[in-house]
């Protein structure tokens, strides 16, 4: 079989380096994560295992950057407690899985910090970076620079009112803290201010045009979604990215005078592998990430795309040195029963919690996950899939045909295999169709279609049990015609017990245990000489087993009932904002106004021009209500209006004051109204 294929020659990689996402300690692992990166790579890398191949698979969780903080801060406790708790599961559960890391690190270990601060210090030196100050946030009363996701404001593109400094989930677009309307701090509760401060970046600019030519014309062959994504980037023209932080919680910038910064996080995380590598590897390390030989492959999900195709190749060719990675075969993401995986919502299925629940079915959510991959575009688990592929494909199609094989050996040979007579046509057909099936695993292994893949080694069960139903040994009385059939019949079940062994390893190892088979490597299969005739077989087991009703229902219900938990949370309303005197409210100037046009503001959603009679003026102010209220049942109408709010522009409008509109806890909005209409212009207090 061929490797790979490049300009119509084949060539074997002398060594592999394959790599996951590290994920960030801050939560567990959930189904997501299996799906997009670490059950593709595990099969990838057990199948370049069992191709002899030298593979080393580096693991780690992702130790730093804000959202460990974040966490922290919510919980009470240590960043280093967040990491220590949440690296401890996150680990366990892959073990469980069978995710077969070489090594599984962190980004907390010495020997990441020094390789990281080692890293940036040789590009510092080397004047590949650029110093810039520039204006930030700063939390005067916790004394600390924020970063994006520790500011919240009103959306600019929606109105929306709690978007984050960096995105705004109401409307999905992305964000810089500036552009938030009344920016607040979600640490202290208080209004930013201003403050300078120096950062180091990265001038991806200068890796414009290399960085056109490694990708757009060398790696055509990279998955459709990840070089588009990369395309785009690109056709955007690149900018210089910061790698520095105002932070407590990372590596500290090893530059002097740089107290109180930390390493990027994006910028330390990818040289994790690095390190991971190092730790495992002391003596060898460099050969797989220095030597040509070495094909560097990174599994990840789509939100990590630009990081690992634009920003760390620059990093690894400012640093020189290092080899850049052959493929990065990144998924798009998993959804659950129709919504989006949600860590804060706490919507996901979480490993540990499934580890739990279905102690022994690990094969059965690998297989699940594996058919339902999310390679080409978004995709949805719902319980009621996983409950068919198990029952329906795993039980009904594999397990059924080993077992049936196992347990006619058994009652017409007790167990012994039996030997063949001579092939007739139909065992001559099965058996050619055998190394067809696994020549076409291969070719969609090498390429990164691993739900293809595993769709084939399914028709290795399915070819089996087509025979049986063909030949009907249950109904033959030629004891020797018997023993062809079944002596065929256990040599599929061997070709399977080695090409599910990289998809699930635990049944697999199962299966060879009970045709008490030694497997050969993955170039061994193919034939039926797999099992000698006379070798004795274990007694059947099932491989699989179904999964009932009830146990979905069950966690259906477990999803639903977080629903409403949810849903109650949310109820929960904001809680009373901090004490001001007679004096700081006097300060706001409120009138009754008449809203004397409305409109909306083209391009948005949410937003209403409106235009009102003061009874001082005619002004117009810009309002977040368009989504609830339409044009003409504001006109005429007597409301609220703070008349002193300092000028803002919003969508090109300049909004001079702001409507006093009621909003609940889900966001639905009501306006007020006076009793009795009075003029226009009469204060409220
Ligand atoms: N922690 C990141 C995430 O979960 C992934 C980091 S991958 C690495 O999205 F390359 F930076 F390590
Ligand atoms: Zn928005």
């Amino acid at each position: 079989m061929m490797d790979i294929i490049e300009n119509g020659t084949e060539r074997t990689p002398a060594r592999y380096l394959v790599t996951s996402a590290l994920p960030y300690a801050n939560g567990p692992v959930h189904i997501g994560h299996l799906a997009g990166v670490y059950i593709p790579a595990d099969i990838y890398v057990r199948y370049l295992r069992l191709k002899g191949r030298d593979v080393v698979f580096i693991g780690g969780s992702d130790e730093h950057g804000v959202p460990i903080t974040i966490k922290a801060r919510k919980e009470g406790v240590s960043p280093r407690d967040v990491v220590d708790k949440y690296h401890g599961l996150i680990k366990d559960s892959f073990e469980r899985f069978g995710i077969s890391f070489d090594i599984y690190s962190r980004t907390t270990s010495e020997i990441h910090r020094r390789t990281a601060s080692d890293f940036f210090r040789k590009l510092f030196d080397a004047g590949e970076f650029v110093e810039q100050s520039s204006e930030q946030y700063f939390d005067v009363e916790a004394s600390l620079f924020l970063a994006d996701r520790y500011i919240t404001g009103g959306c600019p593109r929606c109105g929306a009112d709690n978007a984050y400094g960096d995105q705004c989930e109401a409307c999905g677009s992305t964000l810089s803290p500036m552009e938030l309307l009344n920016p607040r701090s979600t640490i202290s509760g208080s209004v930013p201010v201003l403050r300078k401060t120096s950062h180091w970046y990265l001038p991806l600019d200068r890796y414009q045009a290399w960085l056109e030519r490694w990708i757009l014309e060398e790696h055509k062959e990279w998955k459709p979604n990840v070089y588009g994504q990369c395309k785009s980037w690109l056709d955007q023209g690149l900018q210089p990215r910061a790698v520095s932080r105002d932070l407590s919680w990372g590596v500290p910038v090893p530059v002097e005078g740089a107290e109180g910064k930390v390493l990027y996080v994006w910028f330390d995380a990818p040289i994790g592998y690095i390190s991971n590598t190092r730790e495992l590897l002391p003596d060898s390390w460099e050969l797989y990430w220095k030597d040509g030989g070495t094909r560097l492959v990174h599994f990840i999900g789509k939100d990590n795309i630009v990081f690992h195709c634009i920003v760390f190749p620059a990093m690894l060719r400012a640093h020189g040195g290092y080899i850049l990675p052959d493929n990065v075969p990144a998924n798009e993401f998993l959804n659950l029963e129709g919504k989006k995986i949600s860590t804060t919502r706490n919507h996901a299925v979480w490993l540990h919690e499934y580890l739990d629940d279905f102690p022994g079915k690990e094969d059965a959510l690998r297989y699940a996950l594996c058919a339902n991959a999310p390679e080409t575009k978004d995709n949805d688990f719902t319980w009621a899939d996983f409950q068919s592929r198990n029952n329906n494909e795993l039980v009904a199609v594999a397990g059924n045909f080993v077992n049936r094989a196992m347990v006619l050996t058994h009652k017409y040979f007790k167990g012994t295999i039996p030997a063949r007579g001579e092939l007739e046509e139909i065992d001559l057909a099965v058996a050619r169709q055998i190394p067809e099936i696994i020549a076409r695993v291969e070719t969609m292994l090498e390429t990164f279609k691993f739900r293809e893949a595993l769709k084939s080694v399914m028709d290795i069960a399915r070819v089996g049990n087509k025979y049986l139903a063909d030949t009907e040994p249950w109904k033959l009385s030629d004891s020797r015609r018997i023993g062809t059939v079944l002596n065929l019949a256990l040599q599929i079940c061997a070709n399977l017990a080695v090409a599910l062994a990289p998809f699930l390893p635990f049944a697999a190892a199962k299966l060879a245990a009970m045709l008490r088979f030694d497997p050969p490597a993955w170039d061994g299969i193919g034939g039926v000489d797999l099992l000698a005739p006379g070798h004795d077989l274990d007694a059947p087991q099932h491989l699989f087993e179904k999964i009932d009703d009830e146990t979905v229902a069950r966690q259906t219900k477990k999803l639903r009932d977080r629903e409403l938990e949810n849903a109650a949370a949310a109820a929960n309303l904001a809680p009373q904002k901090d004490v001001i005197s007679a004096e700081e409210f006097e300060r706001a100037d409120i009138r009754l106004a008449t809203v004397v046009a409305a409109e909306r503001v083209a391009g948005t959603d949410k937003l209403m021009k409106l235009t009102v009679d003061t009874g001082i003026d005619r002004r117009a102010l810009v309002s977040g209500i368009a989504d609830v209220f339409a044009p003409e049942e504001l006109t005429g109408k007597q409301i609220p209006v703070i008349v002193n709010l300092a000028p803002r522009k919003i969508r090109g409008i300049e909004s001079r004051g702001m409507i006093a509109a009621v909003r609940d806890a889900s966001g639905k909005l009501a306006l007020l109204h006076p009793s009795n209409r009075l003029p226009d212009g009469s204060t409220i207090g």
